[in-house]
This record gives C-alpha cells, structure tokens and sequence, in this order.
C-alpha cells in the first residue's frame, strides 16, 4: 500500500511517565501484561495492519516532546499515551497541537471513571480523538483509528 509520499502509513507511539512499570505497577488497575508484552501486542497488531511502528517511552515531559517534535519529520499519525501527564501538561498539548499530525489519545484504563482528576484531560482538545478503559486492547483500536485517518486523508 503506497499511500503517503514516504511509503507504508508510519506510527508513531508514545507511552509517558510510569508505563514502563506496567505488570509490576497497580496490576488490579493496569492490568498483568507487562511492558514488553503489550508492546508485542501492539507490533503484532502494526504488522497485521501494514503499518510501520515506533513505540518509545519515557517519565520525562521533554523527551515526550521530543518524540512528539521527532514525528514531525516521518510519522504519518501520534499514538500517545501521556500517563499523568495528560491532566496538566499544556507543554505536550502545545507541542501535538503543533504537530498538526492526527493523534490518538489513548488510555488503558477508563479515566472517566476514576478520580477527579483523571476525569480531565488537557491533550484531548487537540487530539483527533480519544480510547480509553480497554486495557491493552486500547492501544490496538488506536492503530486501527490511525491507518483509518491517514487513509481517509489520502482519498
Ligand atoms: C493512564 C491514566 C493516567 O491517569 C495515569 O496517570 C497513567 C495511566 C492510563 O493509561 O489509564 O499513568 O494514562
């Protein structure tokens, strides 16, 4: 599938802060799979959708911007997790909002139904849109949204 200038559909999937503790971190809520794992999920998912994948993580806002600044030059769509920093970190709202690249807001857990605070989410007025509370599975759908968009966008 030639669809953009560059080839393949290109993913760029972020996890922020604390994700790479998942299996070890508050199972009940998270979920057992961990880390490595819900990233081979999410590669085998890629491939059997076509799509190139770079997951990278990081507990630091910068390096989230980075990647999120990065992506600019290759990626065709944002998949993000943004962990706690998805309720006050207007730093990664600015910089996806500058990227102008369709981003997919993407939560394991169902933050609507959680504490207050998770409730609200300072990324999801410039994100495309948002999935959440279906554990690992969240992820996946996101990959389905992204290769949905950018193929919608090429039409
Ligand atoms: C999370 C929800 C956030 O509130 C929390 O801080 C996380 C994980 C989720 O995937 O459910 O780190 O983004």
């Amino acid at each position: 599938m030639q669809l953009t200038r560059t080839g393949l559909i290109k993913v760029c999937l972020i996890h922020g802060p604390n994700l790479n503790m998942l299996g070890v971190r508050d199972p009940d809520i998270y979920g057992k799979d961990n880390y490595a794992t819900v990233n081979l999920r999410i590669e085998a998912h890629a491939k059997s959708l076509g799509l190139e994948i770079r997951v990278q993580q990081s507990n630091s806002e910068g390096d989230i911007i980075g990647f999120v600044q990065d992506a600019m030059s290759w990626a065709d769509a944002i998949v993000i997790n943004p962990g706690a920093y998805t309720h006050y970190s207007y730093a990664i709202r600015d910089a996806i909002a500058d990227s102008r690249l369709p981003t997919i807001e993407v939560h394991l857990t169902n933050v609507h139904a959680r504490e207050e605070f998770r409730r609200h989410s300072v990324v999801s007025p410039v994100a495309t849109g948002q999935i959440v509370g279906f554990g690992t599975q969240s992820y996946l759908l996101a990959l389905n949204a992204a290769k949905t968009l950018v193929e919608e966008s090429h039409r």
